[in-house]
């Protein structure tokens, strides 16, 4: 099957149209970088045509974050008072008290008004970071093979919501529906609900999509709208429970997992204490340690109460994500009474994560609280927290992975789709797919590398892992069979 689908996937777009490398990936704990320029074509910010231009300064980044968990001594620049600073301040005045990193996080990347993702395009190289679907086609490709397999395995049903959380730019759906096109039976079933909290994207997402009202709407149906790249119907929503539930579903949550807001806590002589965000007397926002018990520590328990107590006791920090718990519990019942099953890829750990999140604006690593709303914030992923989570929401789904990032692509054929592209690729082309390649399966500096130092590829295969939460009646999903033999 794995080998049909390569074969047949139709023509490459992005491949042949000049492009050039992406500048760099999001979270990378140490990078080189480099930024590209802006295309020449107005409509640049949609996907494609990034170019080098090699003139541009570049930089190796490497942050100290020491200071993070020392909050008496934490200083740094006022903030300007944009409309979040100031709203966030309201909110700690009128509280009159501080708020958790949680609500700050929130605050900073989906207030409706001026959060981080709601107003524009933040990706590529003119905005704050690069994903995977916009570093090759071929990602979005393999997460293609990946919902056609698990939709064979679920025996073709003739109709199944396809949902992706988060889904930026659009891009991986945009690849998936093209390679997945001559697969009629495959795209006739589906219906895709993108769920995205940012008009501004959802707007870019629609164009890229290429979708259209339908002209003539059945009577009493609600006009629908078409992606023209393969027919399907597109929905947008702000949450996973809008999905319409009671059609097997496949959901995909490529890098979104690492946008919900985590609580930080710290050990300190009176117990495990939540990190919180004040404002001190110069005005400037700083972190506090909160003096009672907060509402998240029950979460803190929880999760401790998963790890043991030996994994524990070697940390003085430790992140919990209660939204990422939640949101798991939604995807384990939809997948238990629907059928189906979710992929999620991001960078994270198989355990607990100790202190990992990172505010990240122009590819580069800033201080998490200065300018709040102009840099991206996340956190790395406990992937073992997602797995207890759906695991207690249902005994009818199974968890599978995490794998690496490599792994998962490496089974799924991706070296086979590379051969492939490069069968028929100018140098230029090549060059990029190479690169693209790497970047998305290797570990490290590419060593085919012939550039420029500072622009080596760094690649983040092992950095990002991929997990599977299915309805037990489908099986075990490809690749992730491959584990247990
Ligand atoms: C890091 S980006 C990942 C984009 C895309 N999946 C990719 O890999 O290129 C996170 C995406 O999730 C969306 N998002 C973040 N928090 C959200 C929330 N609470 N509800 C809905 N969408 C959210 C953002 O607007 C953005 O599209």
């Amino acid at each position: 099957m794995l080998r049909r689908l390569l074969q047949q996937a139709s023509t490459p777009r992005r491949l042949f149209s000049p492009q050039s490398s992406p500048p760099l990936f999001k979270k990378c704990s140490h990078f080189s970088s480099s930024f590209s320029s802006k295309s020449q074509n107005p409509n640049s910010h949609f996907v494609e045509h990034l170019e080098d231009q090699p003139n541009q300064p570049t930089s190796t980044i490497s942050i100290d974050r020491s200071a993070l968990y020392n909050p008496p001594e934490h200083s740094h620049e006022p903030s300007s008072e944009s409309e979040l600073v100031k709203h966030l301040k309201g909110i700690i005045k009128f509280r009159g008290g501080p708020i958790s990193v949680a609500e700050y996080m929130e605050e900073v990347l989906t207030n409706p008004k001026a959060g981080f993702y709601i107003n524009r395009d933040v990706f590529g190289a003119e905005g704050d970071f690069v994903t995977s679907p916009e570093v090759s086609q071929m990602f979005g490709e393999m997460i293609g093979v990946w919902a056609m397999c698990l939709w064979e395995q679920m025996g073709q049903p003739n109709r199944v919501n396809l949902v992706e959380l988060g889904p930026g730019r659009g891009t991986l759906m945009v690849d998936l529906l093209r390679s997945a096109s001559k697969f009629k039976n495959f795209t006739e079933s589906l219906h895709i609900h993108m769920i995205e909290c940012s008009p501004a994207l959802q707007k870019l997402q629609h164009h890229n999509l290429k979708c259209a009202d339908e002209d003539s709407p059945r009577e009493n149906v609600e006009k629908r709208t078409i992606s023209a790249l393969a027919g399907t119907p597109v929905s947008w929503h702000t949450a996973l429970e809008q999905v319409p539930s009671g059609l097997p579903t496949i959901i995909i949550a490529h890098e979104f997992y690492d946008a919900l807001p985590v609580h930080q806590f710290q050990r300190a002589s009176r117990g495990w204490c939540e990190k919180m965000v004040d404002v001190d007397e110069d005005s400037s926002f700083c972190f506090v340690l909160s003096l009672h018990p907060t509402p998240a520590t029950v979460y803190l328990m929880k999760r401790c109460k998963w790890a043991g107590l030996d994994e524990i006791k070697k940390l003085n920090h430790i992140e919990v994500c209660p939204k990422a718990m939640d949101l798991t519990r939604t995807i384990a019942e939809k997948i238990s009474s629907d059928g189906g099953g979710a992929l999620i890829i991001d960078y994270g750990l198989n355990g607990v994560v100790s202190d990992s999140l990172q505010a990240i604006r122009k590819h580069k690593f800033v201080d998490i609280l200065d300018k709040p709303g102009s840099a991206d914030l996340s956190a790395y992923v406990d992937f073992d927290a997602i797995r207890h989570s759906a695991k207690e929401a249902s005994e009818d789904v199974a968890v599978h992975g995490p794998m690496t990032q490599s792994m998962f692509l490496g089974s799924l054929g991706i070296n086979f789709r590379v051969e492939a592209l490069l069968q028929n690729c100018t140098d230029e082309q090549a060059e990029s797919l190479r690169t693209g390649y790497w970047r998305l399966v290797g570990e490290g500096e590419a060593p085919f590398w012939e550039g420029p130092d500072e622009k080596v590829p760094i690649g983040m295969g092992t950095r990002y892992l991929a997990m599977a939460i299915v309805n037990k009646k489908q099986g075990v999903p490809v690749p992730f069979n491959e584990e247990k033999r």
